[in-house]
């Protein structure tokens, strides 16, 4: 940096408004974060919304002609008026925040309303359609939208109240698997990086703000973006723990560069307050526990012999140590004193009671060590922890093994226990308590996790008639990442927000069969037609926003009948699936699930001129999500100016105020209060006359204003 207050200092000396100028934006550079990742903040991030109805005051493309290839204009234009000319709508539009102002008329056909993040939004919500076989579970959500504006509604629903959000972003591969305001980022873009970024960044810092302490984040991506994702995550969330875990995902190998690739990346960000359950499988070791007549498993006994580095009887020299034995009765005695390196052992000793000595001795016949100290080794042969195996003729020595510091830790915690002791040697025999025994590892290598096998093609199974979606995750590989963070908790909530066919819904359908569990996903993901398929949809004259365009998206032609496929157990066509799931939980893919699903779309509303009525429908399911998606929703303004449903109820008019609260005090099992009004005052006294435990949660009349939001200002 010398160097460049070198060059400024001169600058100055030449021309002092330049090299004033110029150190002013050094020093908003050097400002920056010294360490770390930065990036240019591409702001302001924009989004187009077909079919969202053209408005005053709107921001907006103008369209190119049906059946053109063209890109089209991409500036942003503001809509000043609308009117009718000759039976069509036009829009008088000025070029938005243009030095030169320019004016144009068009056709309201012909334009497409745009939000830029740092826009204040009213989010809303329709649903378009629902899956019911689960009872009274909570229903899993499926919305429809821009994930930005999605979970800026989320904050209103679910702050604070997410177990885990599983992310599988576009990896930014440089092919079509990503759009930037509105534009396919290719590897010859030299912001692609940052943009990315940026992208991400807006993301995470709204997702943060939904998750518990408790809870983790999980996010996969590849060799693209690896490495900055690594930096971006921990400044995002700098009070978790993250482990970065490699999944073969593809056991072919793709070659790349040098190398067969064959693996992806999960970082798993862990909140302060994130407990981990153990699993049956660590995902990359065979199992090493053996499963016996008895059913039981049974840890594996570490050998007391150090092995690997400082194994020499020089690196440790008081864990070079006599073990007495009694050969005969195959029993451990206990240690004696350790040997000074200076003496020589003495392998035909034998003490007072004919007791015989072991030394730790290498298989290259060379001295080593024990792997614990005298007083440890004693205290494990009284319980029981240490036992004597075979003799070994060449090395004059016996084969000892023990229960490690988490083995022992296990039996501390309930997770190991001691069935017996052996009569003559006191050795304990332990087993696992149930079946949860290892922990996962950070390599994952197992064929389930097979994205060809278990994601593209089992999809095909789901939606048959050749559906493919481009890159989904291995049903069992989402099942495996979800499992240790959700296991415990059977009412956890998941969210996803790039959730593409859906793959984290069904995941947690099956964690949910396997435990009995009411856990529930929520999955966001926009309608983003195939690349490939867009340049035939656009010749044929269609665009973004018509049903025949719209009909071809993610969420519409794949997530939404995978996830009723998979809850009905039929095919769209009505055919019952063929397969059966594998692995942890196997059974006809046929049978479905007993769990419930909804469908909705986001929706952009604005406060003017929409009716009570309308709004109140919009804002509807977010009042029944908050209150967590369960049972029956209140979707219209309740004619006796209250309601209550199963887990919430709503006060319109509080003049009703004690029949509403006698009727939240007779269902029982109500979560939230909404109550509606202006007036702080009235708000209060209604609120403190609620049950205990019901949260009283207040809305303003102009119910769209409850939900003005907007995080990228
Ligand atoms: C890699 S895919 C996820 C695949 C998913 N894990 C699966 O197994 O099917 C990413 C998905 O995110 C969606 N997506 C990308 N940007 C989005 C955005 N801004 N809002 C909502 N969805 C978005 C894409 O449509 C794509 O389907």
């Amino acid at each position: 940096m010398s160097r460049l207050t070198d060059l400024i200092a001169q600058a100055k000396a030449k021309d002092a408004t330049l090299g004033n100028e110029l150190e002013r934006e050094f020093r908003a550079l050097a400002n920056r974060r010294a360490f770390g990742l930065n990036f240019e903040r591409h702001a302001p991030e924009s989004v187009e919304l077909p079919g969202r109805p053209v408005r005053r005051g709107d921001k907006v493309r103008v369209l190119p002609p049906r059946g053109s290839m063209d890109k089209g204009d991409q500036r942003l234009w503001k809509v000043n008026r609308t009117h009718k000319q000759d039976g069509t709508r036009l829009a008088d539009l000025t070029l938005h925040e243009a030095a030169e102002p320019e004016a144009q008329t068009v056709a309201v056909e012909d334009l497409i309303v745009v939000a830029e993040m740092r826009d204040y939004i009213y989010p809303g919500l329709i649903s378009t359609g629902k899956v019911e076989r689960g009872g009274d579970k909570p229903c899993h959500t499926v919305i429809n939208g821009e994930n930005f504006h999605a979970l800026e509604a989320l904050t209103y629903t679910h702050r604070g109240k997410i177990d885990v959000i599983y992310i599988d972003p576009p990896y930014n591969s440089g092919a079509s698997d990503w759009k930037y305001n509105n534009k396919y980022v290719g590897d010859e873009d030299v912001y692609r990086h940052s943009k990315w970024l940026a992208f991400m960044e807006r993301r995470l810092q709204v997702a943060r703000q939904l998750l518990k302490p408790s809870g983790a984040l999980i996010v996969t991506i590849d060799e693209h973006e690896v490495r900055r994702l690594g930096l971006l995550l921990e400044q995002t969330l700098p009070d978790h723990t993250i482990q970065q875990v490699t999944i073969v995902n593809n056991p072919k190998g793709v070659t790349q560069g040098y190398l067969s690739r064959v693996e992806e990346y999960a970082f798993f960000c862990f909140g302060p307050e994130c407990q981990i359950y153990s699993a049956d499988d660590d995902l990359l070791t065979v199992k090493e526990e053996k499963e016996t007549a008895d059913g039981l498993a049974r840890p594996r006994w570490k050998g007391l012999l150090r092995s690997g580095d400082e194994a020499q009887r020089k690196d440790r020299e008081q864990m070079f140590y006599p073990i007495w034995i009694d050969p005969k009765l195959g029993k451990i005695i206990g240690a004696g004193k350790y040997l000074p390196l200076s003496e020589e052992p003495d392998f035909s000793l034998s003490n007072e009671h004919g007791h015989a000595v072991v030394w730790p001795v290498r298989k290259d016949l060379s001295l080593g060590r024990w792997g614990v100290g005298v007083d440890t080794f004693n205290a494990l042969v009284k319980e029981g922890y240490v036992a004597l195996g075979k003799y070994d003729k060449k090395r004059k020595s016996w084969g000892l093994t023990y229960l490690t510091e988490q083995h022992r830790k296990d039996i501390d915690s309930g997770t190991l226990r001691v069935l017996t002791r052996d009569e003559t040697t006191g050795v304990a025999d332990v087993a696992f308590e149930g079946a949860a025994t290892r922990k996962i590892r950070t390599v994952w290598h197992r064929t389930s996790h097979d994205a060809g096998a278990y994601g593209t093609d089992l999809i095909g199974l789901f939606l048959g008639n050749g559906r493919t979606f481009p890159f989904p995750k291995s049903l069992y590989a989402v099942e495996d990442a979800l499992r240790p963070i959700v296991r415990g908790n059977k009412s956890a909530i998941i969210l996803d927000f790039f959730s593409g066919s859906g793959t984290s819904l069904h995941a947690t359908m099956r964690l949910n069969r396997q435990d009995d569990g009411r856990r529930q996903c929520i999955c966001v993901t926009n309608n983003e037609v195939k690349a490939s398929e867009q340049q035939a949809l656009k010749s044929d004259g269609l665009r973004p926003g018509d049903p025949e365009w719209e009909q071809w998206g993610i969420c519409d032609y794949i997530t939404k009948p995978r996830i009723k496929a998979a809850i009905t157990g039929q095919t769209p066509e009505g055919d019952p699936i063929k397969g059966d799931y594998k692995f942890t939980d196997e059974f006809p893919m046929a049978d479905g699930f007993a769990e419930n699903a909804e469908f909705f779309t986001l929706t952009y509303e604005t406060p003017v001129s929409v009716s009570h009525n309308r709004a109140f429908a919009r804002v509807a399911p977010l009042l029944w999500m908050k209150a967590g998606s369960e049972g029956r929703r209140i979707d219209s303004l309740p004619d006796a100016g209250w309601d209550v449903a199963d887990t919430y109820g709503l006060l319109t008019d509080l003049d009703a105020a004690a029949p509403y609260i006698a009727a939240i005090e007779a269902k029982g099992g109500i979560r939230i209060a909404y109550i509606v009004t202006d007036d702080d005052r009235r708000f209060q006294s209604v609120a403190q006359g609620l049950p205990d435990g019901v949260e009283a949660v207040r809305l303003y009349e102009s119910y769209l204003t409850n939900f003005r939001f907007s995080m990228g200002r």
